[in-house]
């Protein structure tokens, strides 16, 4: 078993896309082990993309992600990160093929609709950074 973190990112929930996306990811045979809608502040959105602190994206992509609630979750089972980011799609949705969440939803970098996990390791840190132990249940 293996755990990813999911965030359905500003653009989805403004569109009423969560359940749909959700859906997706219970119907493939996941587990949902934690959840929540929760508006980032700057401090936590910058513990999540530390990685690219020095992109020039960087700071659009906070904006962004910033800029409304996103839902956070913990999606659990067998090969959970690597299927969660085939399911996901490419990072470019120009380059998303359909039937993945990008390639269906979304069509520019910006707005990409979901963030999951690229490895174990990042799961772990970036599911600390949402959710104490308490709030996930196995
Ligand atoms: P994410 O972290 O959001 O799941 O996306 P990812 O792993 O597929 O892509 P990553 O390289 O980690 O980039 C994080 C987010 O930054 C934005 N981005 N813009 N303009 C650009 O060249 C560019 N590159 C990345 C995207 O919104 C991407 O999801
Ligand atoms: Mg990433």
């Amino acid at each position: 078993m293996e755990s990813t973190l999911v965030l359905l990112k500003p653009d989805a929930v403004k569109r009423n896309l969560s359940g749909e996306i959700i859906s997706r990811f219970e119907r493939r045979g996941f587990g949902i082990s934690a959840l929540k809608l929760v508006r980032l502040s700057r401090d936590v959105a910058a513990k999540h993309y530390e990685e690219h602190q020095n992109k020039p994206f960087y700071p659009a992509l906070i904006e962004f992600i910033t800029s409304g609630p996103v839902v956070a979750m913990v999606v659990t089972g067998p090969h959970a990160v690597s299927i969660v980011r085939k399911m996901m799609g490419s990072t470019n949705p120009a380059e998303a093929l359909p039937g993945t969440i990008r390639g269906d939803y979304a069509t520019t970098m910006d707005n990409n609709i979901v963030h999951g996990s690229d490895s174990v390791a990042s799961a772990k840190r970036e599911i600390a950074i949402y959710f104490t132990e308490e709030e996930i249940y196995e």
